[in-house]
């Protein structure tokens, strides 16, 4: 029989993130306010010649180190972060090589990391997830490849101290240390000031939340030019698809509707959190498009109920530490009534 390697084999199978597109999608932390209409306007001019042709990505990378400052050769564009962690760990990582991450952070890191052959090294997060700095410089040794941090965390919308992280990046010379900043707009910090003194730093940039854009899967990766120029190596040319990358200026220009939305999702973090509080749940300070909240033992049974009231949101108590939380995504401010109201309802109905 045919067979895959080991590191294939070994992996969970796929079960499909979304559970359902009926209802209000709060588990995914899409951008309820959708898309900035410049987009979609720029999406109904494409005509046939648009289509037909293979994407020039070298375009869009310029539009993007324009935007961040940087030199173009610094830019990897990818379809999504998702490929970027993708190239990223598979041009690093090799069998029997470590990857460091905090426990509990996004479901990828470790899917890729094993995928590549890596071992897994998970540095349980301190005290109400608090970025678990001293373990992971700790943990570093000659084998480690990669660091990945997400900076705000996915499911716990957590920060770590810039400090923090410059001192795992100084720490760890010979690894690939990567910040995954899908959240930055919603915080506002970033370490992209960093990048010109240290040749082994890295950071994620997604345009599927603060922007909207999931569905047309576009992230970037910036890093030490001559590393980049690795990955583009053997990166496909045409990763990032016609429609994205003729969506990208227009993304990029309207910042209006990015600075809005990130208004909505910080005002919604504060009304979910004083709601936790009126109902004695413990919530984490957030600096994402989402919060964690423990709702008690029955989580799963608490997102059953808030998806028969037409609201996904996410069970996050397998997650290390998570016991009893749930992940709920910020809705806009139109849909944030409803969606108290339905959380009120439902731990009434749940904890009676
Ligand atoms: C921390 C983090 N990184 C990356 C991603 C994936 O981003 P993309 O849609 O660009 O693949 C997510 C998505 O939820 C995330 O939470």
């Amino acid at each position: 029989m045919l067979k895959p390697r080991e590191s294939i084999t070994a992996l969970d199978p796929y079960r499909s993130p979304i559970a359902s597109r009926d209802g209000l999608s709060l588990d995914l932390n899409e951008n309820l306010a959708g898309c900035s209409p410049r987009v979609l306007a720029r999406l109904r001019t494409l005509g046939t010649e648009d289509i037909a042709r293979y994407p020039q990505r070298e375009i869009g990378e310029r539009l993007i180190a324009n935007f961040l400052s940087v030199n173009p050769s610094q830019v990897l564009l990818t379809n999504g972060v998702d490929e970027t962690l993708c190239l990223l760990f598979s041009t690093y990582l090799r069998e029997g090589s470590e990857l460091i991450f905090s426990d509990p952070t996004f479901v990828m890191y470790p899917i890729f990391g094993q995928a590549f052959g890596a071992q897994l090294v998970r540095v349980p997060a301190g005290e109400n997830f608090a970025f678990p700095a001293a373990e992971i410089l700790a943990r570093i040794s000659p084998r480690t490849q990669v660091i990945v941090i997400a900076n705000p965390n996915n499911p716990t919308g957590t920060v770590a101290a810039p400090a923090d992280l410059l001192r795992t990046v100084e720490a760890a010379p010979g690894a690939a240390v990567l910040i995954d900043e899908a959240y930055f707009d919603f915080y506002g910090e970033t370490m992209l000031g960093e990048l010109a003194r240290h040749q082994n730093l890295f950071i994620a940039r997604t345009f599927s939340k603060a922007y909207g854009l999931a569905g047309l899967r576009l992230g970037a990766l910036v890093g030490p030019p001559e590393q980049i120029e690795f990955m583009r190596r053997f990166c496909s040319p045409f990763n990032v698809n016609a429609v994205a990358l003729a969506c990208l200026e227009e993304a990029l220009a309207d910042q209006d509707f990015v600075r809005e939305y990130v208004t909505q999702v910080r005002q919604g973090r504060e009304q979910i959190a004083r709601l936790c509080q009126e109902m004695g749940l413990r919530c984490w300070p957030s600096s994402a498009n989402f919060v964690l909240v423990q709702v008690g033992g029955g989580a799963g049974a608490f997102a059953a109920a808030m998806q028969r009231r037409g609201i996904m949101i996410r069970d996050s108590s397998a997650n290390l530490g998570c016991e009893g939380c749930v992940r709920i995504t910020v809705p806009a401010s139109h849909q944030m009534t409803g969606v108290l109201e339905a959380i009120r309802q439902t731990l009434k109905e749940v904890q009676p």
